[in-house]
């Protein structure tokens, strides 16, 4: 490392995914508060550290209307007033999130986050469509300077439940391929997965971190909640496109699943 980069601060990204806000506030799924287990999420990082940016990858509605995603906003802003990129998932609706899902792309010192958009409207599984592919490889021939974390909602690998591989990214090894060959992506983060995943793609590193509600049990053959508490992860991005990153947990949030809810609340 020269002098010059040894000077530069190591940049701090809070990640927080699927939040699964309902449509009334205080409303619940499975039995927990979506909107109590984000607010404490969000109020134990917060108090911890002020992030160069939030990352928030999807799911932030359960029930997809404007209100939720207004909610969610003023949820993260009385407590955050930097950048933040917020993508969508597999429960929600583009059109109905407005400005929210607006911005791709986050620029920080040395570096850009990028949006990658793997979901379909009211479709559970994930995939980059041709559009989105070509505007991706655009922006990472336009910023081979930076480096590059990629934001995502859907895992781009297996990730060892086959009830969630089956809504992997379709085209998650043609897309790793293509990065690891052609741009100067790090890392790429995502959700939908509910648990911790840290794994590789080459010399690209891949996390998905818990969601702000509940839990999928890891190595599960179908559909599982275990009862590990909501969390979220730090990312800290050197000058040199080094990552670290750590998972926490609120680890004396008041947790308490309902399976009774299941069949009514996972229909989708
Ligand atoms: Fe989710």
């Amino acid at each position: 490392m020269t002098d010059s980069a040894a000077e530069q601060p190591v940049l701090t990204v809070l990640q927080i995914t699927d939040v699964h806000l309902r449509r009334q506030p205080g409303g619940s799924l499975l039995g927990v508060d979506t909107d109590a287990s984000v607010s404490a999420v969000l109020d134990q990082a917060l108090a911890r550290q002020v992030p160069d940016a939030v990352l928030v990858t999807g799911d932030v509605a359960h029930d997809s209307h404007p209100e939720v995603y207004q909610r969610f906003w003023k949820l993260l802003t009385d407590r955050f007033q930097g950048p933040a990129l917020v993508l969508a998932g597999n429960h929600d609706v583009t059109r109905r999130m407005g400005s929210l899902a607006e911005r791709r792309e986050l620029h920080l010192p040395g570096w850009v986050v990028l949006a990658m958009d793997s979901h379909e409207d009211d479709q559970p599984g994930g995939s980059v469509d041709a559009a989105e592919f070509a505007s991706l490889q655009n922006a990472c021939k336009k910023f081979r300077d930076c480096h590059v974390l990629l934001a995502t909602h859907h895992p781009p690998i297996e990730v060892g439940c086959p009830w969630l591989d089956k809504d992997r990214i379709t085209n998650g090894a043609e897309l790793l391929e293509w990065l690891s060959e052609h741009s100067t992506a790090r890392a790429m983060v995502f959700g939908h997965a509910h648990q911790v995943v840290e794994s590789s793609y080459r010399d690209i590193i891949l996390l998905g971190t818990p969601s702000t509600c509940i839990q999928f049990a890891p190595g599960t053959q179908s559909f599982s909640v275990d009862d590990q508490k909501p969390g979220y992860r730090w990312l800290y991005l050197d000058h040199e496109g080094g990552v670290t990153t750590s998972v926490e947990r609120v680890d004396d949030y008041p947790l308490t699943v309902d399976m009774s809810q299941f069949q009514q609340e996972l229909t989708n």
